[in-house]
């Protein structure tokens, strides 16, 4: 239907119900709600921290599908540049204080979006998965990550996996290396051997501190096992006992694998020493993939990928979702945003190009690569668990001191293990502030 057509509709709709004699505030407010959806807005504000290769060529893809439905509407990018959003973050913080949102902006499902939700920036977004049928369409245990109170406020468009170990085969094949390692023991020992080649072992990336943190959060979750590291977040863990000083052990010897220099690196420059053959293994999140194919590079050949050792059969998740903020200067433009972020076309468009599987239960597998279709698959059967760094586990206070911590301690050249230990602690309790 034509935009002028639904405006119609909308009129219609209100002269029914004064005719009706309803005067109830629900009639009217969702009366209000159906015109305010359809009126076309002169802008849409998207804020997001996707600036690099396929970050950048996925969200193009949405937009594009954004033009198409809306073609009234000019498209205005606010991405600010920085993996994990590290610098996004300050600036829509002090964005929403100054009650100057953009019109939606890319939240993580989980207690980061929590955390958005409980200080009063958010629409809820209930009616919307109904008129949608989104309440059936994406997983019931996803969106009770995006639910506070029985309300819904944040509409997913993907799901990505952070526990991905990543290297370039022919690398491997000069350091005798021709399988993945699937324990800890067998990365170590892997390790090794790139060392003896005369290759560095693990490329790392400093700048910013949460790649080194992403690090330490997957090599938490393998010397933990699934249940402790998840008790580390319900405070059933200790963040200073035994079995953390243990993984941070791990952590430590890992790092001594790294690359020099890695303080300045982003995550993009640390993936490049991969696929250059410069260093063996990477751990990094599976928008990793998708930069490499941005670059030309070919999976399966150029570079390839295992579940990061010690955690085969278990799903290190975060999905990136869209909001609606409370103050919004063109809501109708942010609800038809979220409309496009929600269907299939939008997240068909937008995910083979970001390295993540649709967060919809109905995606087109046949337009994803051999990984994305592996990891469907995985999705469906692992053994799921948050990511820390991208907001699964723990509010943005809490990944602030998380990245902090672990920076201090790099940049420190990885000496002080309960130093760490009694940081990540204060960090855990930072977000339960
Ligand atoms: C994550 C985000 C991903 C990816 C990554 C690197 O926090 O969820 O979509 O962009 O950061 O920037």
């Amino acid at each position: 239907m034509r935009k002028s057509s639904y405006r119609v509709a909308a009129g219609l709709a209100v002269i029914a119900l004064l005719a009706a004699g309803c005067s109830s505030d629900k009639a009217a407010e969702d009366t209000a709600a159906t015109e305010e959806t359809v009126a076309a807005d002169p802008q849409l504000e998207i804020f997001t921290w996707w600036s690099s290769g396929g970050e950048a060529l996925g969200l193009a893809g949405m937009e594009s599908v954004f033009k198409t439905n809306n073609a009234d509407t000019e498209y205005v990018n606010a991405s600010i540049a920085g993996g994990a959003g590290v610098n996004a973050k300050a600036v829509l913080t002090s964005r929403l204080e100054a009650n100057d949102p953009p019109d939606s902006f890319q939240a993580h499902a989980g207690m980061e979006l929590d955390g958005y939700v409980k200080s009063g920036k958010l629409e809820d977004l209930t009616d919307l998965y109904k008129s949608e049928g989104w309440d059936t369409i994406f997983p019931a245990d996803l969106i009770k990550t995006l639910t506070v109170d029985g309300k819904i406020y944040s509409v997913p468009v993907n799901i990505h996996r952070a526990n991905v170990l990543w290297w370039n085969p022919a690398t491997a094949t000069k350091a005798g290396i021709t399988a993945a390692p699937a324990t800890l023991d067998e990365f170590f020992a892997d390790l090794e051997k790139f060392k003896k080649a005369g290759i560095t072992g693990l490329a790392l990336a400093g700048n910013g501190d949460w790649a080194i943190a992403h690090l330490m959060d997957y090599i938490l979750l393998a010397s933990l096992g699934s249940d402790s590291y998840e008790g580390l977040f319900k405070g059933t863990t200790s963040w200073t006992g035994p079995e953390v000083a243990a993984a941070l052990k791990n952590f430590q010897k890992a790092l001594s694998y790294g690359n020099k220099g890695a303080g300045n690196l982003d995550w993009p420059d640390a993936g490049k020493l991969v696929t250059s053959g410069k260093a063996g293994f990477f751990i990094m999140g599976d928008w990793a993939s998708a930069q490499w194919q941005s670059e030309g590079l070919v999976l399966g050949t150029d570079y390839t990928w295992a579940p990061a050792p010690g955690t085969v059969g278990v799903y290190q998740w975060l999905s990136d979702s869209f909001t609606l903020p409370i103050g919004a200067k063109h809501r109708n433009a942010g609800l038809a945003w979220l409309k496009v972020c929600g269907s299939k076309e939008g997240q068909d468009a937008f995910n083979p190009k970001k390295g993540s599987i649709s967060a919809r239960t109905d995606s087109d597998p046949s337009v994803y690569d051999d990984y994305l279709k592996a990891a469907m698959e995985m999705w469906k059967t692992d053994r799921l668990v948050g990511s820390t760094v991208h907001g699964v586990n723990g509010n943005n206070a809490l990944m602030a001191a998380y990245n902090t911590a672990v920076g201090k301690y790099f940049s420190g050249g990885f000496k002080d293990n309960a130093g760490l230990a009694k940081d990540l602690d204060a960090a855990y309790m930072a977000g339960q502030a």
